[in-house]
This record gives C-alpha cells, structure tokens and sequence, in this order.
C-alpha cells in the first residue's frame, strides 16, 4: 500500500505522511516501555512509508528523543522529524512546569539537536502555552532558531485561538497539534476555522483516544503504573470509562460492517476530516502499526460518517480529556 503525503501549511509548508508516528508511549506514561520494540515499530514505519515521527524532550524525560535519534541515524533524510519544548522536567522526571522563555526556547534546542543527533529539527513546538509569557517573545525566539537554519518549520500545542493568531503575525505556523478524534472534536468550534483561515495544518494527537477506540482497551485492562490508569485521564476509568466503551462497541460494529477494525475506522474518520490533517497515532508495536497502516484503505461515504457521528454525537463521550485542564489554551 502506498502512504499518502499531505502538506501542512501554506506559508511556510512541509510535506509529511499522512499518517504520523507517535513515539510518546515508547518511553514514557502508557505501560512498560520498550526501547527495542519502539525502535523496531520505527523502522518498520519508514519502510511503510509512515516517515512523519513525534517526539518531545519530555517524553522520558529525554530518553524519547534519544530513542529516535538512535532510530533514524541512519535514515535522517527520508524522516520528517518533529519534536516540542516547553514542559520543562529535570532528568530524574520532576515537573518544573511551562517555560516559554526565549532564553529556554534556545537552549531547550540545543539540548534535543544534540539528543536526536541532527543537525536541524524539521517541526518544533511549542509543547503547552506559557501564560506568562507573551507569545510574540517565544515565537520570536523559534523564528530565531529557523533563521540560525536549526529548525525549519514552527508549530504549537493545544494553543487557543487568538494566540494562534499572535503567534502567525511573528512567524508563518506550519501545524497545530492538538488532540482531535472522534473522541475529542473540542477544536472544531473555534479552532480548526481559525487555522484554515491562516492555511496552518493540523496534527491530531491521540487520534485513538489513547488506545480506547481501538476496542482493546477494557475496564482493569492497563498495568499497574499505566499514567491512563490515574486521575488524570477522566475519560478512562470507573464508571466514565464503561459509558465510553460503549460508544466504542457503537464504532465497533460500523468497523465490522466496514470490514476493518474499529482503530482503522478511528483514523480514517481523522483522515477524512481534510488534507490539511496529519494524525499520528502512537504505538510502540510492529502489529499495531502495521494494522494502523491500513486505515488508508479505508474509505468513508457520506453515508458511514453520518452512521459515526450517530454512533458517537459530539458531546457523548463522559468525562474530561484530562483531570487537569489548567495547561490548555482554549
Ligand atoms: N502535544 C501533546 O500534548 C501530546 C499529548 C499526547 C500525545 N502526543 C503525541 O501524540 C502521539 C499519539 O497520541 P497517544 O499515544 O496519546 O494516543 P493514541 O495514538 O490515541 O493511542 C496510543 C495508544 O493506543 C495503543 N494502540 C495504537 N495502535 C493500536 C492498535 N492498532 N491496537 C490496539 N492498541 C493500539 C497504543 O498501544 P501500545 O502503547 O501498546 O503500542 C497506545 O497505548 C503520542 O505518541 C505523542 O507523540 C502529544
């Protein structure tokens, strides 16, 4: 199967696949992680076609970009690399909150370059909004670093939209990464018009809801230490989580008469939602990637995504994305 590419952003524009690769739950917060399977699901991404990959200096903390620098020695030129700064943490993993400061943009650079082992970063983020920060005085520090020639396209996350448009007037936006599936449409009142008007893409994250549309995610079902596991995810757990398995079992059997899995339909209805969308559903598992893959050769009628938006109206699902939402622009 050949994977499409999409570009994300007019002004400043970069060619991805249309299906990403989140890293994140290689090293950090979703079960045991796995360095060698992680490694493995990489390469086997870019011999897919699968070449746009997710990072953060957080996810580890640190050990994640290592992890793909490692990964992609070899291969740097077929990848379009993406990583984010912002949630600072000290390597032993103590949160030291959101830092926007721009003498943290440069160094927070310097720090995951030398980590991945290249000599640019093809996406950098701002991983969270500092608010006490202006965002001109960030953005203009990552202009900086694209004008020093070590990043070349700017993105934010889970930015709300007037900073969105702030930080556009600095410096072109190339995405914004923010959480969208059929779980979580949050961005669609205010948001997504927003970037379409600036012609800036959109990178889902979470696009299978952390795991809980592909069906395999039940109740008792994540290991002990499992972050999904906590109250920070209200979404997954007690009696929310029973509520939201049976949207799931909704999906499921629109993925049954589809004749593919209810994670497949998940992604393509994300694949569906415009060319200017790049999910990057994150997985440390050749299995799961290679199933995931073939969401491209799911295609979707008028007909099914209405069967979808029944089977889940926005507002169904019970429970906030996140316990504490104190960190989101909105
Ligand atoms: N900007 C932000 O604030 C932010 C926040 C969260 C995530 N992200 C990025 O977005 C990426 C994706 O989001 P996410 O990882 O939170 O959520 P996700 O992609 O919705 O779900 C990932 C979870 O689903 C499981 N999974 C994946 N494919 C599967 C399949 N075919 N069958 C069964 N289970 C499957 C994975 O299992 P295994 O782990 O067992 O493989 C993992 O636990 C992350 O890796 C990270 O790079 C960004």
């Amino acid at each position: 199967m050949t994977i499409q590419q999409r570009t994300l952003g007019t002004t400043s524009p970069l060619t991805v696949s249309a299906l990403g690769l989140g890293c994140m739950g290689m090293s950090e917060f979703y079960g045991t992680p796995d360095e060698q399977g992680g490694i493995e699901t990489i390469h086997r991404a870019l011999d897919l076609g699968v070449t746009f990959l997710d990072t953060a200096d957080m996810y580890g903390p640190f050990t994640n970009e290592r992890l793909v620098g490692r990964a992609i020695a070899a291969r740097r030129d077929e990848v379009q690399l993406a990583t984010k700064f912002g949630n600072q943490r000290t390597e032993d993993g103590t949160r030291l909150g959101i830092n926007g400061r721009p003498e943290y943009v440069r160094a927070a650079c310097d720090a995951s370059l030398m980590r991945l082992g290249v000599d640019h970063i093809d996406l950098y983020y701002q991983h969270r909004v500092d608010f006490t920060v202006p965002i001109e005085e960030t953005v203009g520090a990552m202009k900086e670093l694209v004008e020093a020639g070590k990043v070349r396209h700017l993105g934010l996350s889970e930015a709300g939209a007037d900073t969105i448009r702030r930080a556009h007037a600095v410096h072109p936006i190339t995405a914004l990464q923010s959480e969208y599936s059929l779980f979580t449409r949050d961005l669609e009142d205010d948001i997504l018009p927003v970037v379409r008007e600036l012609g800036i893409g959109l990178v889902p994250y979470s696009p299978l809801g952390r795991g809980i549309l592909t069906g395999r995610l039940t109740q008792g079902s994540l290991a002990d230490g499992d972050s999904r596991a906590s109250a920070y995810f209200p979404r997954l757990n007690g009696d929310n989580l029973d509520a939201n398995l049976a949207l799931v079992r909704a999906v499921t059997e629109i993925a049954e008469r589809l004749d593919c899995t209810p994670g497949q339909l998940a992604l393509a209805w994300v694949l569906a939602q415009g060319d200017d969308v790049a999910p990057i559903p994150g997985t440390k598992r050749v299995r799961y990637l290679e199933e995931n893959v073939g969401a491209h050769a799911v295609r979707l009628t008028d007909e099914d995504l209405a069967a979808l938006e029944r089977a889940v109206p926005r507002g169904s699902v019970a429970g906030d994305r996140y316990g504490d939402m104190s960190s989101i622009d909105a």
